[in-house]
């Protein structure tokens, strides 16, 4: 499988994934082959980018991810908190027992990277970003040592960190104009109103609750809304921030276009100390692929590449395959020879 920006596609391609909505109902099942009506409804949905199954993409070793039944099933419960409708239906244990399947996932795909890039749409971006927070935040709490009831915890506050973003209508989330202060205050108020709605609607633990008030912390303690810095801001909460910003600066969003997961991490490496906790950014680099699996990249001697597998501390040098000969390279060894990716 290979990753191609929307732009890109044209028609009799095939989708390598399955392509969901944000309420987890699906909007085009792995094999379709596409024609340009569905071309043109991924651009106007606001994709940024599928997988393709062809043979440019034959043998990239798809990175650890999260099965699509967990996905999907993972989608629906997060829709559901953000609709009054559906939350009555909705139990304390359903959003326990999700955040529990979740982590077995993870911790059994044992020195598991987040290597993939996410297939979302811009409208439906608060669900696809909820369930993205909780899958990096539970990769950056294994190797910090988290025992799976911890990482359950996490993840649980994952899941649950934007959900005061409930009460802000997606109009507003979504728009692609200046927001009136009114509009701004509530934004900043989300990580309070979540907190508040937690508290009256379910009976997740104090911890939980706190680690969503403050996932905009910032370590130099200029974030919000307690001003708290360093160890004083909860863990789960420092690993939040991390994993939210990295999720919303590779995401479309209305004041941005997505950046590349490699420019991403330049700004969150910069940022160590002031914004995010310098430990988890250490750890960050080793779990975090800077060139994903089967994304496209330029070599230094012209060539364009797929990227075929990404290794743990080596994130600059992964396996790749150069275009058009199909030659296989490990940048590891052929660095030797000066050969790097430029971007
Ligand atoms: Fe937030």
């Amino acid at each position: 499988m290979r990753y191609i920006a929307t732009a890109k596609l044209e028609k009799e391609m095939v989708l390598g994934l399955d392509i969901y909505h944000g309420d987890g109902s699906l909007l085009f099942p792995k094999g379709t082959v596409l024609v340009y009506g569905d071309i043109q409804k991924l651009q106007s949905l606001g994709c940024q980018g599928i997988y393709l199954e062809d043979s440019w993409g034959k043998g990239v070793a798809m990175p650890m991810a999260l099965s699509e039944e967990l996905r999907q099933k993972s989608l629906e419960i997060i829709y559901g908190l953000f609709q009054d409708e559906q939350l009555p239906n909705l139990s304390q244990a359903d959003i326990q027992g999700l955040a529990e399947e979740l982590v077995q996932e993870l911790i059994s795909h044992k020195g598991s990277l987040y290597n993939m890039r996410d297939v979302k749409l811009y409208d439906d971006y608060t669900y696809f970003h909820s369930l993205n927070v909780a899958v990096l935040s539970v990769i950056l709490g294994i190797p910090w040592g988290l025992g799976k009831e911890e990482l359950v915890e996490l993840a649980l506050a994952a899941f649950l960190h934007d959900i005061g973003k409930r009460y802000v209508e997606p109009e507003v989330l979504s728009a692609k104009r200046l927001l009136t202060d009114e509009e701004r205050v509530l934004i900043v108020q989300h990580p309070k109103l979540g907190y508040e709605f937690l508290r009256k609607h379910f009976a997740f633990s104090e911890k939980i609750c706190l680690n969503v008030l403050e996932h905009h912390e910032w370590y130099n303690g200029c974030g919000y809304p307690l001003r708290k810095s360093g160890g004083e801001i909860p863990l789960y909460a420092r690993i939040i921030k991390l994993a939210d910003v990295y999720d919303a600066m590779t995401s479309k969003l209305p004041y941005h276009e997505p950046l590349l997961p490699s420019e991403a991490a330049e700004y969150i490496v910069e940022n160590a100390g002031t914004e995010f906790d310098p430990e988890l950014v250490d750890i960050f680099q080793k779990k975090v692929a800077l060139y994903p699996a089967g994304c496209e990249v330029l070599l230094s001697d012209g060539r364009s590449a797929i990227v075929m597998e990404n290794c743990e501390n080596a994130m600059l040098t992964p396996r790749v395959k150069a275009m058009p000969s199909g030659e296989l390279l490990d940048l590891r060894t052929d660095q030797a020879n000066g050969l790097v990716i430029l971007e």
